[in-house]
């Protein structure tokens, strides 16, 4: 593996890209499947759930990925994933490499982001919720990305569930609310966001909202103010994998899609 500082990386778009995936919680509202397991390795029909994003980030041309995970189940991501020998970069053909990154306690999104600033260092990031399964191809959002912020939505009929996104009539990002209790679109923002480097900057000093937590839209709105928010729409199925019927929706979607191959 080369490393971030390689000047023959330069060659490849994607010198500058590193994901991180957020696998830590406490799901509670999946107890008692959750009283020792993490929830993001339980499985979605043939899969651990965390397989999912691991596989969205690599099919985009993401070689470095850092899982940030609670300590107490730190050592079950690395008995399942290790280095990253079982995933396998399509540009390169050599294995991606995984490392992973401890939050002591779980509040909030943004704080789990910074535990990866170092390993991000200079470069820009990927950042994906273990717990989201996307069908949509978005590699070349991730491959093309010039910096800002570029975030993913989906209309859901339950928004206030998520973060959500206010949009003027020509489809611009205008703001997002964090599970608003009337919510001003039906348009969720997913667990996927693609950050230029300002992210650090943009957390020093950054409060905990009402429920205790550094939340990721907050950043998502610094980059507003700069008018630097890049919507996506997502055509196809998204899950967001928090209840038991969630899990087994997604399970049972995986199911009819592998045997229809
Ligand atoms: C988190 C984010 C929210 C986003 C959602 C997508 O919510 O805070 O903005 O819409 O993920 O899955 P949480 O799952 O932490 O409630």
């Amino acid at each position: 593996m080369q490393s971030p500082t390689d000047p023959t990386q330069k060659k490849n778009g994607l010198h500058n890209m590193k994901g991180v995936i957020l696998a830590g919680g406490r799901a509670t509202r999946l107890h008692p499947l959750t009283l020792v397991t993490n929830k993001h390795l339980l499985p979605i029909y043939d899969k651990p759930i965390i397989y999912y994003a691991i596989e969205k980030l690599v099919s985009a041309g993401i070689e470095r990925i850092m899982i940030v995970t609670s300590p107490y189940h730190v050592d079950d991501f690395v008995n399942l994933l290790g280095s990253g020998q079982n995933f396998i970069s399509k540009k390169s053909g050599k294995q991606i490499q995984i490392v992973y990154g401890i939050q002591n306690a779980p509040v909030g999104l943004a704080n789990g982001l910074c535990i990866a600033k170092d390993y991000v260092g200079p470069d820009n990031c990927t950042l994906c919720l273990g717990d989201n399964v996307f069908e949509d191809d978005v590699s070349t959002h991730i491959k093309n990305f010039s910096g800002g912020n570029t975030i993913f939505l989906t209309q859901v009929p339950d928004p206030e569930r998520f973060g959500v996104a206010t949009l003027n009539a020509s489809g611009g990002f205008v703001r997002v609310d964090e599970k608003p209790k009337k919510p001003k679109s039906n348009w969720a923002v997913t667990g996927l966001y693609i950050f230029d480097n300002t992210v650090f900057d943009k957390m020093i000093g950054q409060p905990l909202s009402a429920r205790g937590e550094q939340e990721i839209t907050y950043l998502i709105n610094k980059y507003g103010e700069e008018k630097a928010v890049q919507p996506v729409f997502l055509k196809k199925k998204w899950f967001d994998v928090g209840t038991f019927d969630s899990l087994i929706s997604a399970g049972e979607y995986m199911r009819k899609k592998a045997h229809k191959k």
